[in-house]
């Protein structure tokens, strides 16, 4: 299989806490990949190893075969620009309209000066996400599943080869949840985006992945397509499901 991402033997402490010891990850180009495990177990640093925002202490990242690890800042530029990534709180500037935000990466990270062109590409994308004509609306005017929404509009405007989205229906109601896997499934089938996703959100992630791999003790401890993980014999991983399918059926009441 095509591995879009490859990361061996990835270890990150902070003083003395070790966090990741030992990650081992294939991600295949053009599926979905999550990300489950309990919280703080390392979820959100391993994204931002993968992405060149943190550091690791050891260990080997590569992006289609290219080694990240030791990259200078700006050849990381070059690498970050393939990537999008969506924040646990979609992170729009609340003193910023809709459209200048989805603006905003375009300007920065592409150097796009073409104010037209700019206002065509973020019609498309707001039209795209189901959100047409919201361009001069304020962040604090949108109800918290319309903002996530936006903030993935926001991440497509620069057209990113993978995207990473952090824990995306992190408090939102199951209906909107259901909304942004939706979209998630959309993006990766529409435009071939490979995604990684973080998050707790365990029957969704088992409907839209492809693969999932469960992160405890500092390392990936069971991976696979969502079948062979839900059958997986590891008993962290058992004690997780049943607690996470608990909580499920607690959702959806008696
Ligand atoms: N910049 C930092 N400085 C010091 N410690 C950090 C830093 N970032 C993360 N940590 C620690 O690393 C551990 C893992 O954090 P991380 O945010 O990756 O957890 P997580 O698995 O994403 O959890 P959650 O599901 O709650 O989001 C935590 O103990 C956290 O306190
Ligand atoms: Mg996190």
């Amino acid at each position: 299989m095509d591995n879009i991402i490859s990361v061996r033997g990835l270890y990150k402490a902070f003083a003395d806490k070790k966090v990741l010891e030992g990650v081992d990850i294939d991600v295949p180009k053009g599926k979905i990949t999550s990300i489950i495990g309990q919280s703080g177990t390392g979820k959100s640093v391993l994204f931002k190893c993968i992405i060149g925002i943190m550091q690791a202490d050891k260990g080997s990242i590569k992006v289609d075969g290219e080694e990240i690890t030791q990259l200078p800042e700006i050849e990381l530029r070059r690498i970050r620009r393939r990537f999008g990534y969506c924040f646990q709180d979609a992170a729009l500037f609340d003193s910023m309209t809709v459209e200048e935000n989805i603006a905003f990466p375009l300007r920065e990270v592409l150097g796009m000066k073409d104010k037209r062109k700019m206002k065509a590409i973020v019609k498309e994308k707001l039209e795209w996400i189901e959100l047409p004509g919201i361009e001069e609306k304020y962040p604090s005017e949108l109800s918290g599943g319309m903002r996530k929404r936006v903030g993935v509009a926001r991440t497509l405007a620069i057209e990113p080869d993978i995207l990473l989205f952090d824990e995306p229906t992190t408090g939102l109601d199951p209906v909107l949840s259901e909304s942004i896997n939706n979209l998630i499934k959309r993006v990766n089938e529409e435009f071939g985006i490979t995604c990684m996703v973080i998050s707790h959100d365990i029957k969704g992630t088992f409907s839209i992945s492809d693969q999932i791999a469960f992160l405890a003790d500092g390392a990936i401890q069971a991976v696979g397509s969502p079948v062979e993980v839900a059958r997986a014999q590891h008993p962290v991983l058992r004690k997780f499901l049943e607690n996470s399918f608990a909580d499920l059926k607690v959702d959806c009441g008696p």
